[in-house]
């Protein structure tokens, strides 16, 4: 057999390196739009989801038509850590301060563009060693970081208040929404989306049989004081539980503590609104 030099191997390991990587690259170039696409309709899905449109409508409906439904009957709001509502506009002239293309910003809907500052604001802090929240102070005081609330009105009421839910399981993240009704105490349903709990246990939190169970409960208590659904270990013992899933004691106390988290956070913006409607008598 021919025996080839140190070099020719070295040589023709480096060339197969380079060939990989700059093949990986362009796929992932090229990948890009399709990616950025999807995650936007994994969002417009659960949104539509949740607000009561049956899968298999949504499922028999293109990319485009699945967004300009969004952009019709979702408006939102962006709300800083104190609640209070912040531009669009704002956002993107920080970002673009920041050295963010402005052309890419412009494509974004406004749960990325959120997204893109939060994840910002978080880099730069890290990078200049300070901790987010103290950076994030030249922007707002708090550590929430900037928020998306969601509406659905299909016509001219809002039909339901939609909130981002996230926090730890057992193994990890979970995500997912929480839909108030109008008058923003009743529960219009939960989703979970993403997640990394066990198929059989933390995961069975994603299926309709557990979510099911959070439509209707009330997350204000006899007084009006904040009191959020809690996850039981077991049977629910009382109104304001849900069944929990056997085997899965952590995850659900995961799920108990993040959706306390949200709807605390939430709670001042929803106190406002209430008043709001009050005062319309709605
Ligand atoms: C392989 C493996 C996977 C598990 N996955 C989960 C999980 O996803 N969520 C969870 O709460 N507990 C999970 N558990 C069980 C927890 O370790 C713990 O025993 C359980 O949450 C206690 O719940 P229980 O009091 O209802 O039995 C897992 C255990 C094993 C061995």
């Amino acid at each position: 057999m021919q025996q080839r030099s140190n070099l020719y191997i070295f040589t023709f390991a480096l060339i197969v390196c380079l060939a990989c990587s700059i093949g990986l690259a362009l796929a992932a170039t090229a990948l890009k739009p399709a990616q950025v696409t999807n995650s936007r309709l994994d969002v417009v899905k659960n949104l539509l989801s949740i607000s009561g449109y049956k899968d298999q409508d949504i499922a028999r409906l293109s990319a485009k038509e699945m967004l300009d439904l969004y952009k019709k009957e979702f408006p939102s709001q962006i709300l800083n850590e104190n609640n209070k509502p912040v531009e669009r506009a704002w956002i993107e002239k920080e970002l673009a301060m920041l050295g963010y293309p402005e052309s890419d910003l412009k494509e974004q809907f406004d749960f990325e563009i959120v997204e893109t500052f939060n994840k910002k604001i978080n880099l730069i802090a890290r990078r200049a060693g300070q901790k987010p929240e103290e950076y994030r102070a030249r922007f707002a005081t708090g550590k929430a970081g900037y928020r998306m609330i969601f509406m659905h009105r299909p016509a001219e009421e809002v039909d339901a208040y939609i909130i981002p839910i996230a926090g730890n399981g057992l193994w990890g993240m979970m995500y997912g929404y929480l839909a108030l009704q109008p008058d923003l105490v009743t529960i219009k349903g939960v989703r979970f989306y993403k997640h990394v709990e066990t198929p059989g246990l933390g995961a069975e939190a994603e299926k309709p049989w557990f979510t099911n169970m959070f439509i209707g409960k009330k997350i204000l208590d006899e007084s009006g004081q904040l009191r959020p659904v809690r996850v039981a270990k077991g049977k629910a013992a009382s109104d304001a539980e849900v069944d929990g899933i056997s085997g899965a004691t952590l995850t659900g106390n995961g799920i108990t503590e993040f959706i306390k988290k949200d709807l605390s956070a939430f709670e001042p913006y929803f106190q406002i609104l209430r008043k709001l409607h009050t005062e319309d008598g709605v």
